[in-house]
Parts: C-alpha cells; sequence; structure tokens
C-alpha cells in the first residue's frame, strides 16, 4: 500500500478538523479515504490510520467491522450494490441479485455479515447487498461503482453487465 503525498495531505486536512486531544474523531473520515483510494480498507490501512491518530489498530478496526459500509477485501473493477430494503424487495431485488450473480458468474455463498462481499471468477464484478440507496419510488436499484440504476427487471440483468464487460 503506497500513501500518495495527496491522500496524506487530505488526512491531515481531515484531522485538523477536530482538536488535537479528540483526533481519534477522525477515524471514519480517514477509513473513508482509504477505502475511497483502495477500494477496501486493508490490515495495512487500518494500521496506517492508527498510527496517524495514536490508537491501536484494534480502535481502528472494531469501527471498520461495526460499519458494513467498510469493505474489508477487494471489490471487482466494477462494484455493485443492490438494494433489499423493504420498497426494493417487494420490487424484486432478489430476484435482481440472483440475476446479477447469474450474469456475472458470482457465487454469494461465502458471503457474511463480516464477508458481504462476492466477486466474480474473472475479477471483474463483485456485488454486496446495500440498505436503502434512497430511490425507494423506482426499485429495485443498483448501483455500480458510482452509477446509479433504477427500475431494473432482474431480464435486464444481464443486459446491464454486458454493458460493464465492454467497458473492463
Ligand atoms: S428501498 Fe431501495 S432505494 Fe430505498
Amino acid at each position: 500500500m503506497t500513501i500518495s503525498p495527496e491522500l496524506d495531505k487530505k488526512a491531515e486536512e481531515a484531522i485538523s478538523h477536530y482538536p488535537a486531544e479528540h483526533k481519534r474523531a477522525a477515524s471514519l473520515p480517514l477509513l473513508h479515504l482509504l477505502q475511497h483510494e483502495f477500494g477496501y480498507v486493508s490490515e495495512e490501512s487500518v494500521k496506517w490510520v492508527a498510527d496517524k491518530l495514536g490508537l491501536e489498530p484494534i480502535n481502528v478496526l472494531e469501527l471498520v467491522t461495526f460499519y458494513p459500509g467498510f469493505r474489508q477485501s477487494a471489490p471487482g473493477k466494477f462494484h455493485i450494490r443492490v438494494c433489499r430494503t423493504l420498497s426494493c424487495a417487494m420490487a424484486g431485488s432478489y430476484e435482481l441479485m440472483e440475476s446479477l450473480c447469474k450474469a456475472t458468474q458470482i457465487d454469494r455463498s461465502g458471503t457474511s455479515h463480516q464477508n458481504p462481499i462476492a466477486v466474480s471468477p474473472d475479477g471483474k464484478f463483485s456485488i454486496e447487498f446495500a440498505e436503502c440507496l434512497a430511490s425507494c419510488g423506482t426499485g429495485p436499484v443498483c448501483m455500480v461503482n458510482d452509477d446509479f440504476h433504477e427500475s431494473i427487471k432482474p431480464a435486464e440483468a444481464a443486459k446491464l453487465v454486458e454493458n460493464y464487460r465492454a467497458k473492463a
């Protein structure tokens, strides 16, 4: 893991928002910065944040394991998040998940609360369930990296995946 000077500068800037005696409050902003940069929060990232804030790595790791928004393993080039909250679930998000897994050849059988991400054999795609993505009236919805997709019927999953495969 290489921390660029730019990333280090952003981290210092985030830390500066808090009084020196409460700089541990910058843990979450720093973890978000690292996840955005590397796609997930590695053990090295946990240690780096801990060193930066004068904490023990376990203090940082407990945040990573508590908040489901943090990933502890590397995602694919295209990371898919499928909303499973009530409106989307009723509109077919579980069926959408199945269709997306089929289209990407992803096997989710090894996923758990601690390890919610499954990756395709070619490493191009990864997938996980997400909680409400704030478009409850147009479910089922999913995100592919930063792209938002609404009213995606399970039958449209293969086409969606192919569009991204063409960009890989
Ligand atoms: S329930 Fe899916 S976006 Fe809100």
